[in-house]
Formats: C-alpha cells, structure tokens, sequence
C-alpha cells in the first residue's frame, strides 16, 4: 500500500537554479528560499559548495547560506562533494549535508572530474567529518535509471554504489533519474534490487521530467514503499553536466497528486504556487507546473 505520508525535498533553488544561465541575484535566491520556508516544506536543498568555476550560479553558497533566515522545523541542506566544500559549508553555517556519486563513471568524471571509486574516498572524509559534528548526510546516487554519456546502466551498480553510501553513513540515498529517462518499468527493476540492500525507509527518488514520466515514476516508488520524494517549485532544474536533460519533477504537480491520493505532506499548493510565480518571474521564464499552468492566477 502507499505510505500516509510523504515527505517532499525541495530541490529548486539548488538543482532548480544551478543550470541556469543568466546568474541570480544573490537576494532573489534568498527571498525564494524564505518564501519556500513558509509553505510548510520540511526540507529546502539550499545551495552547493562547489567550484565557481565549474558552476557559477553557485558561486554565493555562503552568502545565500548566511542570509537566508532559518524557519524552526525546516531542514536546509547543501551539496559538499569533497572535504573543501563540507568546511566552506559548515563555516557558512550548514547543518546538514548532500553528498553526490553516481552510477556511470562517464557522468561521475564530466561531473565531479574523477572516478567513482575516488569520489567514494572524497565522500568516505567527508561523511566521516559530518559525523563527527552530528551533521546529517544525504547521498545521491546519479544516472541510476541512465547516463547521457553511457545509456544503460545496470540495476547491479546502481546497487553497488547505494550500498557503499549508505554504509558509509549516509542517511537517506537519494536514487536520481538525472536526465528523465525512466519509466514505471526500469524504475520498479532498478528500485526492485535496491531495496534488496537498503531498506526503504532510506530511500528518496529524485525524477527528472524528460520524458513526462515523473509522475509515473514516482507512484511506482511510492506503492513500493518509499516516502521521500525529490522535487523543485515550477519545475526547474537541470544538471550542467547532462545536457539535454530538463527540469525536476514540479512540485507543485507532485504535491497535487500525493493530495490527490490523500497522503499528507505539511504543505500547502497555494503557497507554493507563489513561490514558483516568484522565481519565474524573476528568472523571466514560464513555470514547467502543469498544476500552476492551469490554476495559479498570482
Ligand atoms: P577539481 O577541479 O577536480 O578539484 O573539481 P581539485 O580538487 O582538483 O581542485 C582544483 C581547484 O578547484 C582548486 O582551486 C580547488 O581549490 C578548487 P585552484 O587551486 O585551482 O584555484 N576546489 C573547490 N572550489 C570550491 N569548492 C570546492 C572545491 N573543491 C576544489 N568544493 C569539483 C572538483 C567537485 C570541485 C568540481 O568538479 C565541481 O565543482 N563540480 C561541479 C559539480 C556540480 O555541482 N554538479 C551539479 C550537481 S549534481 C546534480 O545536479 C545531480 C543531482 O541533482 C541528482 C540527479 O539529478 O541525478 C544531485
Ligand atoms: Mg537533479
């Protein structure tokens, strides 16, 4: 059966905006994010402390970090792939944590320029560090339903690579279909062998809407027991490293169907739906809502 609760991570002002071309101002993201905090959304990804360099829309990590105003019950992770990143993170202020491998070694080397096996030992120092100063950590596990580089991926080294996360510590594995790709199919088979290692209570899923079949994707991951969902307001989103690839999931969409199933998630549509007009304006686009294309008039 489906769980009574679902409990939504909001991705948008990180995954939402880091592909984005045109750099947001520092303030607007701040707003964005502490309009989000008053949806009743119990997890906002904040940031990621990443090199300037490789994506420049996150180049303000710490002041957005620093600036944005802690709602008492919300969560605001960051993304640290390496020892660097989790000290910038932690001196700007971050309590909790986002490492972030994947299933190719294709994507693991355009994204995060080295190996799977390396980027284990970077997150390995890094989880080990968060540990010890009680800071939750989150792991992704990227291409898990495909690559951009590689197509297929296994079922097995989606697996592999889960396993070593969580064991390494991470809390919670969040399995990313990173360029939309998957369907109720590959995602029952890969979940399917998954959960053989990790118990659904840790798991999230985090859909990308390439191929319109997030939705679908995520009731299957639901009626097979996991209640962590990725998503981001208006649908934004995007990986640098996977071109081609489109938005998350909208939340507002996810939201509108686990409502619809009669799950709770704390949050409320309308509000939400504000906070995606706010960020679309401010970016000039249009939302990838379905739920806000149709009923949102702000
Ligand atoms: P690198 O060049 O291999 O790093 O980058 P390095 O250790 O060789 O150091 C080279 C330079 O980078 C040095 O500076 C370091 O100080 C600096 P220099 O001495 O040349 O001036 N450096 C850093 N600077 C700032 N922050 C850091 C950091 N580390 C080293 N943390 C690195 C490695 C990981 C930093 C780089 O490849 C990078 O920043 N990649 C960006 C990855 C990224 O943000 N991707 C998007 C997020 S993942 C995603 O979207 C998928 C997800 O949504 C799930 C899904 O959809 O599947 C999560
Ligand atoms: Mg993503």
């Amino acid at each position: 059966g489906l769980p009574e609760y679902v409990k939504i991570v909001e991705v948008g002002p990180r995954d939402g905006l880091q592909n984005e071309k045109v750099i947001v101002p520092t303030d607007i993201k701040i707003e964005f994010i502490n309009q989000l905090s008053q949806t009743g959304l119990s997890v906002i990804e904040v940031t990621s402390f990443v090199s300037s360099r490789w994506v420049p829309q996150m180049a303000d990590h710490t002041e957005v970090m620093k600036g944005i105003h802690q709602h008492p019950g919300v969560r605001y992770p960051v993304l640290t792939p390496n020892l660097q990143g989790f000290h910038r993170a932690v001196a700007a202020g971050a309590t909790e944590i986002s490492v972030f491998g994947a299933a190719s070694e294709s994507f693991s080397k355009k994204n995060i320029n080295c190996s799977i096996e390396e980027s284990m030992e970077k997150f390995e120092e890094v989880v080990k560090s968060a540990r010890h100063m009680n800071i939750p950590a989150r792991g992704y596990v990227s291409c898990a339903l495909g690559c951009p580089y590689e197509g297929g991926i296994t079922t097995q080294k989606v697996t592999e690579v889960s396993k070593r996360l969580y064991g390494m510590g991470c809390y919670e594995i969040s399995l990313g279909d990173t360029i939309g790709v998957g369907t109720p199919g590959s995602m029952r088979r890969m979940l399917e062998s998954v959960m053989k290692e990790i118990p659904s209570s840790a798991l999230a899923v985090h859909c990308h809407d390439t191929y319109g079949q997030a939705l679908a994707n995520i009731l299957t991951a639901l009626q097979m027991g996991i209640n962590v969902v990725d998503s981001a307001v208006a649908g934004l989103g995007g990986c640098p490293y996977a071109k081609g690839a489109s938005g998350n999931v909208a939340t507002e969409d996810l939201i509108y169907m686990l409502h619809g199933l009669g799950l709770h998630t704390g949050v409320n549509l309308y509000k939400v739906m504000e906070a995606g007009d706010f960020i679309c304006k401010a970016v000039n686009k249009s939302t990838n809502s379905k739920v806000a294309q149709a009923s949102f008039k702000g």
